[in-house]
């Protein structure tokens, strides 16, 4: 079996999905590695490291498609434009695996399912014990969180810790988390090393224990939040409502702090408007919003994906991708995921499609001609009502 890792082609994208170090365990079970020229190189790893390993660097892309069973890609399918343009190379009966954002982008998926191709999306990957080491999401997340907060700390006109100087005492930044889930937990606790004084909401109450234990007071409001937690551990969609009295909620809180970190995702929605724009003009001007769901419309009402808005002088920042601006370790632990996932998949070096594991079974997308994914054909058949 060839695994093949291709170049990422999303604008300004410079993970790679395997790491070098990720070929050993691959060749000990009887598969061989194909990477595409230059694949590692914005990530931090040469053409030779990954050689070194034993992995072969291919001549084209041309070849990894025409030769690769299985393709890892770190952004591919719903989740990368310049995706769409390459679903002719791909081969019946290839495999492919990566982040595809299929519940935002599922008629690419009914695309990539007609040329006969199987994928399997990391995002619906299920958060069970046993998928943990599978997990990309969490993984890069962390990422998110820890970088949201130097990026946040680089454009804020103040100094995050506390100093007591001969020039006076500089108070802390304070800075407010709005959803404590994976990348809000890395944020409190990358804006805790650094002094900042952090406080922290999120809807699940069960969140509260987590919040105080990396350093962060938790921000309680007086809400009912029955049901608005999934059994697998996600915030549910709420009602518009629910959101309105949130925002009433948070308004202080949002007012008076130097940065805000918004991270409230509801899976396959939009992400809750939590933030409006009559809520950043009494913020200090200089203080910066940083949105991580920009991609997923924004939890401020001024976010727009990728820019730096300035409003009553407050910076919004909508970046996406953030994982990419840290590459090295972010392509190290989407390799490890990866890596694992594809492993789980491989029985004595083929691949088995083991439909009673809900692992395989929730991640996979397409096969055998067909959008299989119960989640994905749901919303390929409201899209056909709308
Ligand atoms: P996410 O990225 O979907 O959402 C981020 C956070 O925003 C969540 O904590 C969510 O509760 C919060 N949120 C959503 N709407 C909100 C609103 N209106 N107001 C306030 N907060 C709101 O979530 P993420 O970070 O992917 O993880 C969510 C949870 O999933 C974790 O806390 C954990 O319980 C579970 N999880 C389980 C794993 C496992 O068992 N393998 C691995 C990772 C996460």
């Amino acid at each position: 079996m060839i695994i093949g890792v291709l170049k990422e082609t999303y604008p300004g994208e410079r993970r790679v999905a395997l790491v070098p170090d990720a070929i050993p365990r691959f060749l000990k079970a009887g598969l061989e590695v194909y990477i595409e020229k230059d694949a590692g190189l914005e990530a931090g790893f040469k053409d030779s490291s990954y050689r070194d390993k034993g992995g072969r660097i291919a001549d084209s892309r041309d070849q990894i498609f025409s030769l690769a069973d299985v393709l890892l890609q770190v952004l591919g399918g719903g989740a990368n434009p310049n995706s769409s343009g390459e679903i002719d190379r791909f081969r019946q009966g290839q495999i492919i695996i990566g982040l595809m954002d299929p519940l935002s982008d599922p008629k690419i998926m009914q695309e990539i399912a007609k040329r006969g191709i199987t994928t399997f999306a990391l995002e619906l990957l299920p958060r069970i014990s046993r998928a943990q080491g599978m997990d990309t999401l969490s993984s890069m997340a962390t990422i998110d969180g820890y970088k949201a907060v130097l990026l946040a700390a680089e454009s804020l006109p103040k100094i995050l810790p506390m100093m007591t100087t001969a020039a006076g005492t500089m108070l802390p930044a304070r800075i407010f988390v709005i959803g404590a889930g994976v990348a809000g937990l890395q944020a409190i606790a990358t804006a805790r090393r650094l002094g900042a004084v952090v406080s922290a909401y999120d809807m699940r109450p069960a969140v509260k224990e987590q919040v105080e234990s990396v350093g962060a007071k938790f921000f309680e409001v007086h809400l009912e939040t029955k049901g608005a937690e999934t059994a697998g551990g996600y915030a549910m969609e709420m009602g518009e409502e629910f959101y309105k009295r949130q925002r009433e909620l948070l308004a202080l809180a949002v007012a008076e702090s130097d940065i805000v970190i918004t991270t409230a995702a509801v899976p396959g929605r939009r992400a809750p408007v939590l933030i409006t724009s009559e809520m950043v003009g009494p913020m200090t001007p200089g203080s910066v919003i940083i949105d991580l769901v920009a991609r997923y419309g924004g939890n401020c009402e001024l976010t727009r994906p990728g820019e730096t808005v300035i409003s009553h002088g407050v910076k919004i920042m909508g970046p996406i991708h953030l994982a990419s601006t840290v590459p090295y370790h972010a392509s190290q632990m989407y390799s490890k995921n990866i890596s694992n996932f594809l492993m789980h998949l491989i029985r004595e070096g083929k691949f088995e499609l083991q439909l009673k594991d809900e692992i395989i079974r929730e991640t996979l997308v397409t096969y055998d001609g067909e959008v299989v994914n119960p989640k994905i054909l749901e919303l390929l058949r409201d899209s056909l009502k709308t």
